[in-house]
């Protein structure tokens, strides 16, 4: 596990869609990292979220840098807009039938961090292909489209073997993103498999009681620097 201090991410997938700019604030103020924004088209998954109209409306909500998580059949018609959009990063799916090694160039061409993220029942290997094109990988501990799921605890072992498989680039291994599942009890798991970013929806946006949502991201933070 790293030393290095874990980034937290607020999944607003699972806020009041309807009050999306209090949602992002909500989050700053109870101390995340970055904003994770799930697109979804309800074709690639059964689901319809929002996508780059919403997302170029809460850029001015807040100043945290804003990740964007396409889970969209055509990646490459979009991804670009999404860095013009003001998102730091853009992680695609590798499920998604579409020329990846054009999109991975175009995201990082355009001043973005590219990712490929990858549901559990997928195999590593086919990040393989791609590995010198990315910036950092996007594992997923619930298969995509819906917030509120558990943990699938096979995902250290997934992370280590995507380490593995992608080697290190200037000395460094590839940054792990793991989204899915994570509260205060999973961010231990995925710490120890060697995460250096948590996505966290629900247990974020349903976090009640005195502390709320800042007291859910101390929780998080320190289970996972244990
Ligand atoms: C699911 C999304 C995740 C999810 C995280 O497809 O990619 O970002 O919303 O939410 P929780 O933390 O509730 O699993
Ligand atoms: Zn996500």
């Amino acid at each position: 596990m790293s030393s290095a201090r874990i980034e937290i991410a607020a999944s607003i997938l699972n806020a009041d869609l309807g009050a999306l700019r209090e949602a992002v604030q909500a989050a700053e103020a109870a101390g995340v990292d970055r904003i994770h924004l799930d697109i979804m088209d309800g074709h690639f998954v059964p689901n319809l979220t929002f996508g780059l109209a919403t997302v170029e409306a809460l850029r001015s909500a807040t100043k945290l840098p804003f990740d964007a998580h396409l889970m969209i059949l055509s990646p490459g018609l979009w991804a670009t807009r999404y860095v013009d959009a003001g998102c730091e990063s853009v992680a695609i799916h590798v499920e998604a039938p579409d020329q990846h090694r054009v999109t991975l160039d175009a995201i990082r061409d355009s001043g973005g961090r590219a990712g490929l993220a990858l549901d559990p029942e997928t195999p590593i290997e086919s990040l393989a292909p791609f590995r010198d094109q990315l910036d950092f990988a996007l594992v997923m501990t619930v298969k995509s489209g819906f917030g509120g799921q558990s943990y699938r605890p096979e995902a250290a072992a997934r992370m280590a073997a995507i380490r593995a498989l992608v080697g290190e680039r200037d000395g460094h291994p590839l940054p792990l993103h793991v989204d899915g599942g994570i509260n205060a009890t999973t961010a231990a798991d995925a710490a120890a498999g060697g995460a250096d970013l948590l996505v966290v929806g629900s247990a974020l946006f349903s976090a009640q009681g005195p502390t709320g949502m800042g007291g859910a991201v101390r929780a998080i933070r320190e289970s996972a620097t244990r």
